[in-house]
């Protein structure tokens, strides 16, 4: 088949493994040996950006040269999916609100306070999805409640901090959820109410690196959906072993709808609510609560 741009260099089978194990070393990505032309399509312009004659110039650039950390960034950056929208899969959503909240209200209401983690929160929406729901129990009214959401990706984290959403985020969002949560903005945009932003800071995190992740504070519960898909067993150990650090005894983990914890002997527990599975990091012995 003819090559789509004949004056763009080919990707060496070599130079596609050199890359790729680069990548996945960095941040656990895994990118299959049938994506070599996606992976070579989505770097050529990095390589035009830089001046580079050819991946392996492109490799070496990685490697050595003093930009490397902002060029890794920039090559996961276009090798990542950042796809997200407010109030995503809305079964497992019921299932915290109507079966987690009274527990963690339960357990919490001698401190009243609540500390969530979206791990690979990309743009905000889920971070910001798991405030609205807060205030919409009004159980944690007069709480101390934090939302936590963490990414890799700096360009998703800015847009989260802007907190300004298009139809596309909006697409799965109650009317009387936007309406309340919501301030309009010119263009078909809205912005989330100062009120939910409040509660909700993100912060900068590879959540392969376990130095880093001391900075998140201790956790009550944790959603990492549709991250984990994009790893290896491996890197799906390694990440299950910081959330579960990060997560208070008792704490709870909820993944993506198509992610589960089989095979990756993990230690969380299986907890069979009646609208969903979670995970739950097992309790102290003798049952202590923090
Ligand atoms: C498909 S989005 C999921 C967003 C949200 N959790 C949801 O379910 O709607 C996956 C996000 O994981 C982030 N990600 C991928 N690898 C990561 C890593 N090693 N550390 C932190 N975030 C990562 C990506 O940048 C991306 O924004």
């Amino acid at each position: 088949m003819a090559r789509f741009d004949e004056s763009r260099p080919e990707m060496t089978v070599e130079q596609f493994r050199l890359l790729r194990d680069h990548v996945y070393s960095h941040c656990g990505i895994l990118v299959h040996d049938d994506m070599k032309f996606v992976m070579e399509r989505r770097l050529w312009p990095r390589l035009e950006a830089l001046g580079l004659a050819d991946f392996g110039a492109y490799h070496r650039f990685l490697r050595y040269d003093v930009q490397r950390h902002a060029e890794l960034e920039a090559a996961v950056e276009s090798l990542t999916t950042h796809e997200t929208y407010f109030f995503r899969e809305p079964v497992q959503l019921r299932a915290f609100t109507d079966e987690l909240f009274p527990l963690l209200e339960k357990r919490n209401g001698r401190l009243k306070r609540l500390r969530l983690w979206s791990a690979g929160c990309s743009s905000g929406e889920e971070a910001y999805t798991l405030a609205m729901l807060l205030k919409e129990s009004r159980r944690f009214d007069e709480w101390d409640v934090e939302v936590y959401g963490t990414d890799i990706s700096r360009r998703v984290l800015a847009t989260a901090r802007r907190a300004e959403y298009g139809p596309s985020a909006l697409r799965a969002t109650a009317p009387e959820m936007l309406e309340r949560y919501f301030v309009p903005l010119p263009g078909n945009r809205v912005r989330v109410r100062d009120d939910v932003r409040a509660w909700v800071s993100f912060g900068h995190q590879n959540l392969l690196d376990e130095a880093s992740s001391h900075l998140v504070a201790r956790m009550d519960v944790v959603f990492c959906r549709n991250v984990m898909i994009y790893f290896d067993q491996s890197a799906r150990r390694r990440v299950l072993r910081i959330i579960r650090d990060r997560l208070n005894p008792g704490g709870y983990l909820l993944l993506g709808h198509s992610e589960n914890l089989l095979n990756l002997g993990a230690d969380f527990e299986l907890v069979h609510l009646r609208g969903d599975l979670v995970y739950r990091k097992p309790e102290l012995p003798g049952g202590e609560v923090r």
